[in-house]
Formats: structure tokens, C-alpha cells, sequence
């Protein structure tokens, strides 16, 4: 009887501090945890008549799933309404009696959902109606999360719908699992072992991804491999679509663009060459047979080294359309990056997107969609928003992000990029005009950060990147804050929300603080782009050298884009505000202009006085992120707590080295002393110049 009694009481005492136990972050978001009597929404079965259907399968198993964890009691799929708080879901199709609820589905596209409580053949239910299975399948997954984050239910009706179609994931994964820039393991797909063996976790992928609405995933690396289009991997690729087509997930790959001459045996891959152009549509057809929901291609062409339409004197227009015109008969997009650059071109790096594009709008066919980086450089920690965004009248486009943090600490340094993103969305095209970035999109293509780790994304913090990739997608109005608060909820649970919220909603400005304050850019070492090199004059082309980028001298530094013509591109408003040092905010003075050392801001300091004291504020914050995570120790179960912490301290001595070594490098320039209060530099110069990380994860590319 004693033993008994112990026996229980150590079983209660497990299941109270269960939220304590170690978690290794594998849930993600999907942790789906009992919750206190208090938060609990009573559902007692989930009516869906049509169980098997595709989407609504995949909604019941999770929504039965989370349910039971989250309520302590089991939740029956049935196909009736047997008892009060039943959960409905489906579509007037699947369920006719739905329409005696008077459902409105507006005029809806195929993924929206509405959620409404209502009292059904004089039972009190909940809900989840939409025109097609993906949207049933969505709004399933919004109701789990309403739960888990202890969020009251709505009482009136509630729509949503994705603001974008295209919501798409970009894997710059290899065929050998090497992944360009990831910070996360290996590549999660294990092309060897497919098509016969298709990992699980492809499955938990999918979910994870269907969870926050994202509805394309692009397998492979930008720098492509044709033999991806070789017919034993579209084997590989179909195996891929058919698991994550259930969770409305269509898959598409990277095309390169001499595949004819490598794989086809052609002499050209000439855009204009009739039996190129037949390649293509027998490669297309080729693929259709097998997927017949392929989505389509991602072509980075005549850019760092790739191959493109170029290299036979026709424009991206003529590569593009060629590729798009074998698609367009199958449904299938095209994706043409805009991501092109050359150091033959005398202008400013920063200019040559708009250039080659501009003149091209209204020249590509339907359904090409360019894909456009969020900033006019590559997805450093603070850039203005492209000028292509707005200017693309005739042609659409995607916002292409970087979850993978290649340029923001990798994997050990907390940076929510939620911020940044939003930043460049809500950035008005014509400064006083009403239209945004966001109003300009298709979609929105994010870089993932997902690999075979254990927790998915090398630190449990970045997988709110990811999430916010998701939910951005699905609405770009959300906002950054908002969305942290949701993920912060999920993944860590509501009581320590608050806290954790205000470590995201700072950490991004920490990094650019730390890394390169006052609109400096493109700072870091060679290759893997792993730390500080400001000092780096000695690569192949000098738009890759981070003096290209600085231009500081004795005299000032930064980059006047004035003389670079670069500013015309922007519209007229843009150009007033951004066309003089004393109107341009100070956290892009030196991305636009060449000034003074001692050239006075806003706040009465110089510029060197303010870049040593954000320099400085960089590394104080990342201490003071520090110092918020120790409170939550008891808090947080202990594995991913320690993780956590640990990763904290790697970045509170990277973010000091950057500091130091670029306060040394200015220091080295300008011959300044440093401003009064500020430590020196804790080594010498020689010193940061001489480390370095042949090993640096990530570096399959150079530049
Ligand atoms: C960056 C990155 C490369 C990548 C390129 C791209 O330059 O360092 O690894 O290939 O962007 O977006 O194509």
C-alpha cells in the first residue's frame, strides 16, 4: 500500500514537472503539452465524415493528436455529432449538413479556412469549414495552435487567408548532403538511399511545414546540379513529392542551365537553339510524367560562376522564357533569380539587379516570376529594400529571404529575423506613396535553415526563423513582434513568453550593431563569411572585397551611391530623403554615402564616436540577452536551456571579437583615439588579421 501510494505520488510529481523534463527541440513549435484545467477549451470528438480524404487525414491525425495531449482525454474522429462541443471540420462537399450552418465562404481562394462556434442540431460546436481540403487542413492546424499558446477562441466568425501563393522554402541543399551555407547538419534529404527508403522525418518536415502554411519546397542548390534532372533522381524527387503532397506541399528543383550539354549530350544550351528548347520540353514532359504536380524550376543564371543565356550572347528574358515555355503547358513556374553581378560592370555592385532587370520587365512570359533578393546586395544584416520591388510592373515577383543565418552568426548567434523581413515588407515603394514591398509580391522564398541536427535547425532559436518564414508568408501584415509572441508560446510556453519575445524582438539590431553599424555592409572574412575581415582587399573580383564595400580611408569611409548613380533607381521620394547625408537615417548613412570621420550626427557625435559606441551597445546587448536567459533557468527544461546558454556565450565572444578587430581595422585607418570610456581593442590588429577558420561550416562556394 506504501509502495503504492510513493509509486503515484513520484508518478505525479513526474507528470507536473513533465514540461522540465529534456527536450531535444525535435517537436519544433508542435508541442503539444497538457494544459492547465483554466486554458483548457472543451472538445470532446471531431466530426469529419470523410476521414481518409487527402488534407483532412493529415488534419484529424494531428488535430487528434494535439488535442489528446493538450486536453488529458481522448478525442474520437466519428462522422457524426454525438455530443455537445464537437470540433466540425471540412468542406460543404465532404460535409453536406455543414450547410445548415449557414457557412459563408466568401469568395475564398482554395487554402482559406473560417473557425466559428455555433450550436448544430442543438449541440454547442466548434467550427473549421473551408471551400477546399488545404484550407480544412490549415485552419486545423491555427486551432492547435490557439490552444497551445492560450489563446481565447474567437467568438465571432474568423477568416484567414494566405496573402500569397507561393510560399515556398529554398533548400541551397547538395546531391552528396553537403548543404551551401547550413548550419544544421547535413541535408535532410538522403538522395542515396531514395527512392525506395524515404526517411520519416520527411513526414514531421511536412508537418512542420504545413503547421505555418508553407506550400512549395525547392530541394536543391541554387549553384545546381543537373543530374537532379537525370531520370533515376526525378525517381528520387517523385518519392520526395508523393510524402509531402498530403500536407499541400508541391516540390519543385533548381535547373542548371548548360543541363542540355551535360546531361542531353548537346553541344549548346543556347536558348535560341531549336533542339536546346526540345531538350527542355522532353525533360519537362519527362518529369510531369512522373509528378504530376511538379511545381517547377529556381534558375540562378550567369551569376558567380553559373551558367546562363549570357554566355550566348541572349538576355535572361531569352533563358528564362525558353525553360518557362516547356513548363507553361504542365502548370509549372518558373523561378529566374535576380541575383546577378558582375565586377566587368563598372558600376555599383549594388545597382546591377535593377539594371538588368528593369529593362527587361514585360519581355518574360506568364509565368515566370523573378525572384528577387530582399536587398540590393545579399541578405546582409541591414540593406534598404531592393529597388526592383515596385519597379517590376509587368512581371512578378518574389521576395527571396535568408533563413539560414550565413551572415548573422550562423547557427550559434540568436538573431530573429522576423525584424529584418518585416522591415523590408513594410518598406513603402515611394516613401509618402501607400504601396508597399509587400504589395508588390507574389511570394515569398525563404533560405532554409534545416538540416539533418536533431533539432532541425542547429539552435533552438532559430527555429523561430523558420517559423516566421511561414507566417509571413501566409500574412506579411502580422508583424515580427506578434509572430515571436506565437512562437515563443509553442516552443517554450506561455509563462516565459514575455521574456523570451524581448530577446528576439532585439537580437537582430544586436547583430548588425555588432557586425557593421551605420549601414556598413559585407564586412566578414572570405569564403565561409565567418567573422570579421573588413581588412580583406586580396580576392579575384573587387566586388567580393570588403573594401570594395566600406571604401574607408584616412579621411571618411563608406560608399557614395550618389556618384554610383545607384539612388535613381529608388523613386523620387526615396531619393530626397536618401540623397543627403543630414536626411538619411543613420542606420544606412555609410550604405549611401561617403563621409567624414568626423562628420557630425543627429546626436552631436561623430561618425567614428557612434560607430565605436554601437559597436559597443552590439556587445552589451548580447550580455544583457544573456543575463534575461539566466532568470529562466528554472524555468526551461535543463537540455535546451544549457544549449542555449552556451550559444549565448559563443556569441558574446564572437560579437566582442567583431568589435574589436573592426574598431582595430578603422582604428588602423583613421588613426583616431578611441572616444572616452570605450575599452581598446583587446588584441592587436595582426592579431584578428591573422585567425582564421579553414573549417567554418557552410563553405561549399566561394566568393
Ligand atoms: C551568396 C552566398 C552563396 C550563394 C549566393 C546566391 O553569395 O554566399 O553561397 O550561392 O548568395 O544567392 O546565389
Amino acid at each position: 500500500m506504501v509502495f503504492l501510494r510513493r509509486l503515484l505520488m513520484l508518478m505525479l510529481t513526474v507528470a507536473a514537472s513533465s514540461s522540465l523534463l529534456a527536450e531535444d527541440g525535435y517537436e519544433l513549435w508542435m508541442r503539444y503539452r497538457l494544459l492547465p484545467k483554466s486554458k483548457q477549451v472543451p472538445v470532446s470528438q471531431i466530426v469529419c465524415p470523410m476521414p481518409t480524404a487527402r488534407h483532412i487525414k493529415q488534419a484529424q491525425t494531428e488535430l487528434k493528436m494535439g488535442l489528446e495531449a493538450m486536453l488529458g482525454h481522448s478525442v474520437n474522429v466519428v462522422d457524426k455529432v454525438t455530443k455537445e462541443n464537437a470540433l466540425l471540420i471540412g468542406t460543404p462537399l465532404t460535409n453536406e449538413w455543414l450547410n445548415e450552418l449557414d457557412v459563408d465562404l466568401r469568395p475564398f481562394n482554395e487554402e482559406a479556412f473560417v473557425y466559428f462556434p455555433a450550436v448544430f442540431r442543438g449541440k454547442k460546436v466548434h467550427v473549421i469549414v473551408a471551400q477546399e481540403l488545404e484550407g480544412v487542413m490549415y485552419g486545423s492546424f491555427w486551432f492547435l495552435r490557439q490552444l497551445q499558446s492560450g489563446k481565447p477562441l474567437p467568438k465571432k466568425r474568423y477568416y484567414s487567408a494566405p496573402r500569397y501563393k507561393l510560399r515556398l522554402l529554398n533548400h541551397w541543399d547538395n546531391l552528396n548532403r553537403s548543404v551551401e551555407r547550413g548550419y544544421a547538419g547535413q541535408s535532410i534529404w538522403d538522395w542515396h538511399k531514395l527512392p525506395e527508403y524515404v526517411d520519416p522525418r520527411i513526414t514531421d518536415y511536412a508537418r512542420a511545414n504545413a503547421s505555418i502554411g508553407i506550400n512549395g519546397t525547392v530541394l536543391t542548390n541554387v549553384n545546381a546540379n543537373a543530374m537532379v534532372l537525370r531520370a533515376d533522381y526525378i525517381l528520387k524527387t517523385k518519392a520526395i513529392a508523393d510524402t509531402l503532397r498530403p500536407y499541400g506541399i508541391k516540390v519543385y528543383l533548381t535547373a542548371r542551365f548548360s543541363a542540355p550539354i551535360e546531361l542531353g549530350g548537346l553541344k549548346t544550351a543556347d536558348p535560341l537553339d531549336p533542339q536546346v528548347r526540345q531538350w527542355w520540353k522532353e525533360k519537362v514532359a519527362e518529369i510531369y510524367g512522373e509528378i504530376n504536380d511538379f511545381g517547377g524550376f529556381v534558375v540562378k543564371a550567369n551569376s558567380e560562376g553559373q551558367p546562363g543565356p549570357q554566355n550566348y550572347g541572349r538576355s535572361h528574358a531569352d533563358g528564362a522564357n525558353m525553360i518557362a515555355e516547356a513548363l507553361e503547358h504542365h502548370g509549372g513556374i518558373l523561378m529566374w533569380r535576380a541575383f546577378v553581378y558582375d565586377d566587368k560592370t563598372p558600376v555599383d555592385r549594388a545597382a546591377q539587379a535593377y539594371s538588368e532587370f528593369k529593362p527587361l520587365d514585360g519581355k518574360f512570359l506568364p509565368n515566370v516570376i523573378v525572384q528577387v533578393k530582399n536587398g540590393p546586395i545579399d541578405f546582409q544584416p541591414r540593406e534598404p529594400f531592393s529597388p526592383l520591388f515596385g519597379a517590376l510592373q509587368q512581371t512578378p515577383s518574389l521576395m527571396e529571404v535568408q533563413v539560414t543565418k550565413e551572415y548573422l552568426g550562423f547557427a550559434t548567434h540568436l538573431a530573429y529575423l522576423g525584424t529584418m523581413w518585416q522591415e523590408a515588407l513594410a518598406s513603402p515603394t515611394r516613401r509618402l506613396g501607400k504601396q508597399k514591398v509587400l504589395d508588390t509580391l507574389t511570394g515569398i522564398a525563404g533560405v532554409s535553415n534545416i538540416g539533418s541536427d536533431r533539432n532541425w535547425c542547429g539552435s533552438h532559436f532559430d527555429q523561430a526563423n523558420w517559423y516566421a518564414l511561414g507566417r509571413l508568408a501566409w500574412d506579411p501584415t502580422l508583424g515580427a513582434e506578434r509572430v515571436a509572441d506565437e512562437w515563443a508560446r509553442m516552443t517554450f510556453g506561455p509563462a516565459v513568453a514575455k521574456p523570451v519575445v524581448s530577446m528576439l524582438m532585439r537580437s537582430r539590431e544586436a547583430v548588425v550593431n555588432y557586425t557593421g553599424p551605420l549601414g556598413l555592409t559585407h564586412l566578414m572574412a572570405t569564403g565561409h563569411h565567418y567573422g570579421p575581415g573588413p581588412w580583406v582587399n586580396n580576392l579575384g573580383r573587387a566586388d567580393w572585397n570588403p573594401v570594395y564595400f566600406h571604401r574607408a580611408d584616412k579621411d571618411g569611409i563608406g560608399f557614395d551611391r550618389m556618384s554610383a548613380g545607384t539612388l535613381k533607381q529608388y523613386a523620387p521620394g526615396w531619393q530626397e530623403i536618401w540623397g543627403k547625408p543630414s536626411t538619411t537615417p543613420d542606420n544606412l548613412l555609410l550604405w549611401f554615402h561617403h563621409v567624414p570621420w568626423t562628420h557630425r550626427l543627429g546626436s552631436g557625435k561623430t561618425v567614428w564616436e557612434e560607430l565605436v559606441s554601437r559597436y559597443t551597445s552590439g556587445v552589451s546587448e548580447v550580455a544583457s540577452m544573456q543575463d534575461e536567459w539566466a532568470k529562466l533557468k528554472n524555468k526551461i527544461d535543463p537540455a535546451r536551456h544549457s544549449q542555449v546558454t552556451e550559444f549565448l556565450k559563443i556569441q558574446h565572444k564572437e560579437a566582442k571579437w567583431w568589435r574589436d578587430a573592426s574598431i582595430a581595422y578603422w582604428q588602423s585607418l583613421n588613426g583616431l583615439p578611441l572616444p572616452n570610456g570605450f575599452a581598446p581593442p583587446e588584441h592587436s590588429l595582426e592579431f584578428y588579421k591573422y585567425l582564421s577558420h579553414p573549417y567554418a561550416p557552410g563553405n561549399t562556394h566561394t566568393g
